[in-house]
């Protein structure tokens, strides 16, 4: 999906039998295990009470060990938050981005949990404005900014604003893109609907991922991940967890990306195209909520050799 395409709807899914439901259920859990799901999340909110300190995943400290709060990544254009992730004690990793727009206003993707000292450096740099859930899964704070921000727009991927509703308040959908809505953000960047996966019929992650003109980055939030190898990492962050991790989304997840949520003729074709609309795209960086950001050596060829 791009920004000047006409709006993709979304299918209304009918009931389905009790033992179905129930093993799309298990399925679904089965597959949650692969991101940073908004159910799991729940019970890892007791365990995530170290924001700040150094993982394994997205290295947010300088070399002294100061912690980074914020980093700039494009000069007063775009810049990330990093922090650990935890989920049963593993620390999967998770990095904002956080767009400043033409006008100044702050754009904000797969927000992080907003603690006071990244509320406020986060202020330092501008008004949150938009605040965006690229997927089904990178939810779990969506809520809590924009009760933080009430006058900035909550947009959700295609579908969700209808998946969520009475739960989390999203003001807007992408799958339902306006010409008047255009102006806020939407010309600042082009965007890919992944719409070529789905489980029983249903989209599973539903992700879009955003180029930002200004500052060639693209940001992908699960259809592609890079957790690094552990080489020459203190061996307290890098554990058989984490290396447990890296082999269950490398070797176990990738496969069942590419072969059960894009199962099909259809849906390969589908996964090919998407691949190439991302080539298209004008980028020299992406940042990846999982991982590390990539901005040397062929970043546009990345993404097939990922998912291809
Ligand atoms: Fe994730």
């Amino acid at each position: 999906m791009r920004a000047s395409t006409s709006p993709k709807r979304i299918s209304i899914v009918v009931a389905t039998p009790r033992t179905t439901q129930t093993l799309k259920r298990k399925t679904r859990r089965f597959f949650l295990l692969s991101s940073s799901s908004s159910s799991l999340e729940e019970k890892r909110e007791d365990e995530n009470k170290n924001a700040f300190k150094t993982c394994w995943s997205n290295h947010p400290q300088t070399e002294d060990g100061e912690n980074i709060i914020v980093k700039e990544v494009v000069k007063n254009k775009l810049y990330v938050c990093e922090r650990q992730f935890l989920w049963n004690t593993i620390d999967v990793g998770g990095r904002m981005a956080v767009v400043k727009l033409q006008n100044g206003e702050l754009w904000v993707h797969s927000p992080i949990d907003l603690d006071e000292e990244t509320k406020k450096e986060i202020e330092k740099l501008g008004e949150v404005k938009h605040i965006v859930s690229p997927n089904y899964e990178h939810l779990k704070y969506a809520k809590m900014w924009k009760r933080a921000y009430p006058n900035a727009t909550l947009w959700g991927c295609p579908g969700l604003k209808e998946k969520k509703r009475g739960e989390i308040p999203y003001d807007k959908d992408l799958g339902d893109v306006k010409e008047e809505w255009k102006d806020e953000w939407l010309n600042e960047f082009e965007m890919v609907h992944w719409d070529c996966e789905s489980l029983f019929s249903k989209p599973f992650f539903n992700e879009v991922s955003f180029a930002h003109k200004e500052s060639k980055c693209l940001m992908v939030t699960d259809v592609y991940w890079n957790y690094p190898d552990g080489e020459g990492m203190d061996e307290k962050l890098y554990t058989f967890k984490e290396k447990g991790w890296k082999f269950l989304m490398d070797v176990i997840y990738l496969p069942i990306y590419k072969n059960v949520l894009c199962f099909g003729e259809e849906k390969k074709k589908k996964l090919r195209a998407r691949v190439e609309d991302v080539e298209r795209l004008d980028f020299d960086t992406i940042v990846p909520c999982h991982g590390t950001i990539v901005k040397d050596g062929d970043v546009k060829n990345t993404l097939r050799k990922h998912l291809l």
